[in-house]
């Protein structure tokens, strides 16, 4: 089975997409620097997958490190090499995500994002590995006023975060047209959110969250009072904005799908949105995290967010026609799955260290 390197792999998108492929039979080495992560969220993939300390050494290897560390990457290739067992791929999670700080921190945006990236593609190179998954991001589209959003909309970020994400994918398209034996396939998520129905592992940014599942659920548990709906003055049915959610096991499915088809085809530079194609409003949302998770949101509408677009919904078919992949999960499961990780986990990963 071919070996492949995840980059921030115990982030929340990185740590569903772990469980997934190990399920797989993939045989997996991780880096992570874990500065907006957990060792536990790892630790707890093992236990989701039935590793044993045992046979994980052969499975899951894990190092702490960042990507912007030469020799620590280097370290890696070599070490897979010596091992007998090279890298055959890697999926590229390692980022920083926070549209709000990346305003406040472009420098940082850029290093480690663009940056990190170069260090990454740089060892790649020299080390032959030359097929890659990217974390790319819906963000990259902008404010644009037709949705469904297809792959060939104009790429028009209109923060930091979505710039440093359109320079990769730019840095990605130039490097596969130098060298028709690169592979490189760049995501596009939407509004990833939810988690393992396990309740074992969810999102848990390390700073205040600013993305609606996460406050929608603050909000039920008691932490915080009322929900603040930016907005209920836009050009949407109920007035409030609309995205389009996918869950967090969908879109690891999504790139199991993307590295069968990444190992098995000869595609030099593949582009795809993973969403649902189905849009849901902010009120639409409340109104089924209530009902599914029989809780009450409390919420007030107040001023629109700078920076913020009416409606993203994505087109689908790309991924569909290409991948065979589609979303499976409703609003419902989202909702129900965010809920049951907060609940057992009410402080994150945190929860476990004062137990
Ligand atoms: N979650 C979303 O809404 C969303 C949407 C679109 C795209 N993305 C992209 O998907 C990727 C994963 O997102 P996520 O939600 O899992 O984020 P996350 O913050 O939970 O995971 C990112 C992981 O990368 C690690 N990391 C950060 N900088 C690093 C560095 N320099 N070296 C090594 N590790 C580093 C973090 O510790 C974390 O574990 C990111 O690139 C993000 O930009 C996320």
């Amino acid at each position: 089975m071919p070996r492949v390197l995840i980059t921030g792999g115990a982030g929340f998108i990185g740590s569903h997409t772990i469980a997934a492929l190990l399920e797989a039979g993939y045989d997996l080495v991780v880096i992570d620097s874990f500065v907006n992560s957990s060792e536990l969220a790892l630790q707890r993939v093992m236990e989701i997958a039935s590793l044993d300390a045992k046979n994980t050494s052969n499975r899951l290897e894990v190092t702490r490190g960042d990507i912007r560390e030469k020799s620590t990457l280097e370290k890696l290739f070599i070490n897979a090499k010596r091992q007998g067992r090279p890298l055959d791929a890697v999926i590229h999670f390692a980022g920083l995500k926070s549209v709000r700080e990346s305003v406040q921190y472009p420098l940082n945006y850029w290093d480690v994002n663009v940056n990190g990236t170069c260090c990454l593609l740089a060892m790649m190179q020299k080390y032959n590995c030359r097929s890659l998954i990217f974390s790319s991001s819906a963000t990259i589209y902008g404010d644009v006023s037709a949705v469904p959003i297809s792959e060939s909309e104009l790429i028009s970020p209109i923060n930091p975060y979505g710039n440093t994400k359109a320079a990769v994918e730019q840095i990605l398209l130039d490097l596969s047209r130098s060298d028709a034996d690169w592979k490189i396939t760049s995501l596009r998520y939407f509004n990833p959110v939810g988690a393992h129905p396990s309740g074992r592992i969810g999102e848990c940014p390390l700073g205040s969250p600013n993305n609606l599942f996460p406050l929608v659920s603050d909000v039920a548990s008691g932490r915080k009072k009322i929900l603040r709906v930016y907005g209920g003055d836009w050009p949407t049915p109920d007035k409030t904005c609309i995205r389009d959610y996918i869950h967090v096991m969908d879109l690891a499915e999504g790139h199991l799908a993307a590295l069968n088809h990444l190992i098995a085809e000869r595609t030099n530079f593949l582009v795809l949105n993973l969403g649902s194609g189905i849009g849901h409003s902010v009120l639409e949302v409340v109104n089924e995290f209530e009902k599914s998770t029989k809780t009450e949101i409390p919420y007030e509408i107040v001023d629109r967010r700078i920076g913020d677009t009416a409606i993203t919904v994505a087109d689908p078919q790309k991924a569909k026609k290409i991948l065979g992949w589609e979303t499976k999960k409703s609003l419902g499961n989202m909702c129900i799955d965010t809920w049951r990780w907060q609940k057992e986990n009410p402080n994150g990963y945190a929860s476990e260290h004062r137990q």
